[in-house]
C-alpha cells in the first residue's frame, strides 16, 4: 500500500476539535471524496475511507465514458452534528482547508453532513463550490454546472434525486445478488442500520421492489415489524439527521434497542449508517446469508474471515455504495442527462454490471467478493496511471 498523497490533521482555534483530510492520489491533478462528521473520527478512518474512493473511481473506469476517473480523497471531522458547535466548525474547517478544494479536492456530503448544509458552509468559507478543481476537466463549464444543478433540483416523491442514486445502486446490489441465486424478492426480508441518505434511499427501492423491510435502525435504536414496516411513512417523519419521530409509527411496530437491527429475522442486511458496525463479538448474532455494505467500513475484516466461514455473503461498500460519486460525475461531465429516469437506469445498469462482474470474478478466482473487487481495482488502476498519469497536477 503506498503512502498518501497528502494527509493533514487539523485542530479548530476555536473549539479544539480535530479534522482530517486524506488526499489518496489525484488522478488527472484532482482527487473525489466526501466529508464526513462523527464523533470519534479519526485519521486511520479518513485514510481508509480515501483509499477506498480511490477504488471506488477506478471501478467505475470505463474508456468510452466521457466521464473518466479522479483520485481518491476524504475528509472528516470529529464533532457530533447535532452539537451546537457543529457548523462554526465544519465552516472554520472548510476555510482552512479551501487551498486544497479550490486545488484538487472535490468535495460532497457523507455521514453526518447534508449537501445543503456543506454547500452553505462552503460559500461562508469563500469558495465558489465544493467541486470547482474539477472545473478545469470539463469542456463546458456553463453546461456542466447546469446539469449538476438541474439535476440536484430533482425530487421524487419528497426525496432530492441526489440523495436517491445512492441508495438505488445499493438496492440494486442486493437485487443483482438474489438474481444470480434465483432468490425471488417477495418475501426477502431486509433490516436496515441507518435511514439517513443511504439507508432511507436504500429502503424505498428496496421496498418498491416488493422486498418487505422488517428492521430499520437510527441513533435512537431499532424499529422492527416481523410482517413488514411502512417505509414511506418513516421516510415522511425523519429530521434532517435521519432520526424517525416514533410518533409516526403503527400500534404494531416495535421499539427495540440500537443494535437489535444486526440479529433480526432477515435475509438480508444493510448496514448504512457507521464504520465498525460488525464486528467479531457481534456478528455471530447474524443469521441473514448477505450482508450489502451501504456503509463506508461497516464490517471489519476478523468479523468478515468469521462470517465468511460460516457461509454468509458480505458485498462490499467500495463497490455498493460507488454509485451517488460517479452519478455527481455522470451528470457533470454529461453520460446522462440530469433527470430521474435517465440517473436511475444508469446508476441501475453500471451497477448490475459492475456486481456482476465482481461475483464472476470471485467465484473464478475462490475469493470473497470484496478481494475480487479489490482485485479489479488493481487491474485498472495501471491502466488509468498509463493514460492520465498519478499525482500529476493538472
Ligand atoms: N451520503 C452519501 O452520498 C454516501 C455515499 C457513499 C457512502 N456513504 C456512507 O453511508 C453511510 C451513511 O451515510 P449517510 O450520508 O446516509 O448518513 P446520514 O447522516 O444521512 O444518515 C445516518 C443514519 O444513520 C443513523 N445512525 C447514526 N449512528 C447510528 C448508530 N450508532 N446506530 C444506528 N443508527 C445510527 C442516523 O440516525 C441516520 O439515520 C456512511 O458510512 C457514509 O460514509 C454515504
Amino acid at each position: 500500500m503506498s503512502a498518501p498523497y497528502l494527509s493533514l490533521t487539523w485542530t479548530d482555534h476555536v473549539t479544539g476539535r480535530r479534522g482530517f483530510l486524506v488526499v489518496d492520489r489525484l488522478v488527472r491533478g484532482v482527487a473525489s471524496g466526501g466529508l464526513r462528521m462523527r464523533p470519534g473520527c479519526t485519521l486511520d478512518e479518513v485514510a481508509g475511507l480515501a483509499r477506498g474512493m480511490t477504488m471506488k473511481e477506478a471501478l467505475h473506469y470505463d474508456p468510452e465514458g466521457r466521464y473518466v476517473p479522479l483520485g481518491g480523497a476524504k475528509g472528516g471531522i470529529d464533532c457530533d452534528p447535532r452539537d451546537p458547535e457543529a457548523y462554526g466548525l465544519l465552516v472554520r474547517y472548510l476555510r482552512a482547508t479551501r487551498p486544497y478544494i479550490e486545488a484538487f479536492w472535490t468535495t460532497g456530503e457523507d455521514l453526518g453532513l447534508s449537501q445543503d448544509l456543506v454547500d452553505r458552509a462552503a460559500a461562508e468559507a469563500g469558495l465558489v463550490s465544493t467541486i470547482q478543481a474539477v472545473y478545469p476537466l470539463l469542456d463546458d463549464e456553463r453546461a456542466a454546472r447546469r446539469r449538476l444543478a438541474d439535476a440536484f433540483a430533482v425530487e421524487v416523491d419528497g426525496i432530492g434525486l441526489d440523495e436517491l442514486v445512492g441508495g438505488c445502486g445499493v438496492a440494486e446490489s442486493v437485487l443483482t445478488a438474489l438474481d444470480r441465486t434465483g432468490t425471488p424478492y417477495a418475501g426477502t426480508r431486509v433490516a436496515v442500520q441507518g435511514l439517513g441518505t443511504m439507508g432511507g434511499a436504500t429502503a424505498r427501492f428496496l421496498a418498491r421492489a416488493g422486498l418487505t423491510i422488517v428492521a430499520v435502525a437510527d441513533i435512537k435504536g431499532t424499529v422492527s415489524n416481523p410482517v413488514g414496516l411502512d417505509v414511506e411513512a418513516l421516510l415522511a417523519a425523519r429530521d434532517t439527521h435521519g432520526t424517525v419521530d416514533r410518533s409516526a409509527l403503527r400500534p404494531e411496530d416495535r421499539e427495540t434497542s440500537s443494535d437489535a437491527w444486526l440479529a433480526v429475522d432477515a435475509d438480508v442486511l444493510v448496514p448504512a449508517a457507521v464504520s465498525y458496525a460488525i464486528d467479531p463479538a457481534n456478528q455471530g448474532r447474524i443469521t441473514a446469508r448477505l450482508i450489502v455494505e451501504a456503509a463506508n467500513m461497516p464490517v471489519l475484516p476478523e468479523a468478515e474471515d468469521l462470517l465468511t466461514a460460516r457461509g454468509v455473503t458480505v458485498l462490499p461498500d467500495v463497490v455498493v455504495n460507488s454509485g451517488t460519486n460517479a452519478w455527481w460525475w455522470w451528470t457533470l461531465f454529461g453520460d446522462i442527462s440530469p433527470d430521474a429516469r435517465g440517473s436511475f437506469d444508469h446508476t441501475r445498469r453500471s451497477m448490475r454490471a459492475l456486481v456482476d462482474l465482481m461475483l464472476s470474478r470471485a467465484e473464478r478466482d475462490g475469493t470473497t467478493p470484496r478481494a475480487a473487487a479489490h482485485a479489479l481495482a488493481a487491474d485498472r488502476l495501471p491502466v488509468i496511471e498509463a493514460r492520465y498519469g498519478r499525482h500529476r497536477p493538472i
